[in-house]
């Protein structure tokens, strides 16, 4: 283990987001002592900043991410900021941070736990041992193009407008991590648009081909309409193996996909750039208003998050491995918050996790 410690910056947020970060860093301390050099700082981030200081994210927030080697967050937003200036909303927050650690290449695995095959809305048969790996792309698309904004016409009437665009420079980046990460799996890359009616999603099509037949013909890769693959991933998930998507499909897709897995509280991610910068790492779940403040939430997505943190940024895959097994053991031993059709605390699902890791 190299003796200089890695950095991490903890971003708890709003919501369920501090109960489940909390438990994530109960499992980061326990690596800790026992030999992880890591050191662990924290900001508030999301409606909680804009309570403290004013705005989402501070720029000495931002500045704090991009010198640490990961960003773990938790979630942010909710009905209390709901009357912020548009441009000042916890989720505004975190587009900014995403852009300015320019993370552009969200990985979402969706991984049906062997455990949790019963917990699904669909039938054992079709997410036992469900393996997929989203790459939703994350600095781009409708999330950022402009213009944007409401405004209101001559006539008294208003518009709200808003970009979906993509250069072709941006499609080939986030393009060529799913094809990397491919190469580690099943080699087979399905790419999601509506090149049918959007002019941007035909570019995408025929960038992402583009690039598969100059550098990757080794990859078997299919193009599929978005609609279509919300159909096919509740009737045969299983036929996907790495599914690559814009900012906005990817959005809701991987939401969708999380239900295949058992719970959207399961579901972890790692958005990364180009190598050696810091990733962020996020369960892809929200701050859950409905359920905050129960102590009830599950905080597997936010571990699995941290597992993945080790993996990407933090120079341990061992240790990673190392958790996620823990978390796949604790299942196995039948432990479960309500999501999951049990009755555990979001604290006392903690402690089944570490209870595994030793
Ligand atoms: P949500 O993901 O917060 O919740 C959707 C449903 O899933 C709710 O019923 C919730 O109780 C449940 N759920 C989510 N995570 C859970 C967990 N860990 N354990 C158990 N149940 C869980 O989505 P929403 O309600 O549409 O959004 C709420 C707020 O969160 C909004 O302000 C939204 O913008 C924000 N949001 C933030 C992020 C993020 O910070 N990355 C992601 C999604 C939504
Ligand atoms: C997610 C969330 C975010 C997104 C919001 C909160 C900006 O839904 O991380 O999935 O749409 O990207
Ligand atoms: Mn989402």
């Amino acid at each position: 283990m190299s003796t200089a410690a890695k950095t991490l910056l903890l971003l708890p947020g709003d919501g369920i987001g501090p109960e489940v970060t909390a438990v994530a860093r109960r499992v980061a301390g326990r690596l800790i002592s026992q030999g992880l050099a890591l050191e662990i700082s924290e900001a508030p981030f999301g409606g909680a900043a804009i309570d403290a200081g004013g705005t989402p994210i501070s720029d000495e927030t931002v500045a704090a991410a991009l010198a640490a080697d990961a960003v773990l967050m938790g979630a942010v937003g909710g009905p209390h900021w709901a009357d912020q200036p548009f441009d000042n909303r916890p989720e505004a927050g975190l587009l900014r941070l995403r852009a300015a650690m320019n993370v552009y290449a969200n990985l979402r695995p969706a991984r049906c736990f062997n455990a949790l095959a019963d917990a699904s809305s669909l039938k054992r048969i079709f997410v036992e041992n469900l393996d997929i790996l989203f790459v939703r792309e994350l600095t781009g698309g409708v999330y950022f193009g402009t213009p944007r904004g409401i405004e209101t016409l001559e006539n008294g009437e208003r518009r709200g407008v808003n970009t979906h665009v993509y250069t072709s420079s941006e499609i080939r980046r986030v393009a060529r991590i799913a094809f990397e990460l491919a190469r580690g799996r099943k080699r087979e890359v399905v790419s999601a648009e509506k090149g049918n009616v959007m002019e941007a999603g035909l570019l995408w099509r025929q960038e992402v081909q583009a690039l598969r037949d100059a550098e990757y013909p080794d990859i078997a890769l299919s193009h599929m309409l978005a609609d279509n693959m919300a159909m096919q991933l509740v009737k045969n998930p299983k036929q996907f193996d790495t599914i690559l998507t814009d900012n906005l499909f990817g959005d809701i897709l991987s939401d969708q996909a999380a239900m295949l897995t058992g719970s959207l509280g399961m579901l972890p991610s790692a958005a990364i750039g180009d190598a050696g910068k810091p990733g962020l790492y996020e369960p892809i779940h929200g701050s859950a208003p409905d359920i905050a403040g129960r102590g009830v939430a599950n905080p597997c997505a936010a571990i699995l998050s941290f597992a993945m943190a080790l993996r990407y940024s933090l120079g341990a895959p061992e240790l990673a491995d190392r958790v996620e097994a823990a978390v796949s053991a604790a299942l196995d031993g039948g432990a479960r918050t309500a999501d999951l059709g049990g009755n555990l605390s979001t604290a006392a699902m903690g402690d089944a996790v570490l209870a595994q890791l030793g």
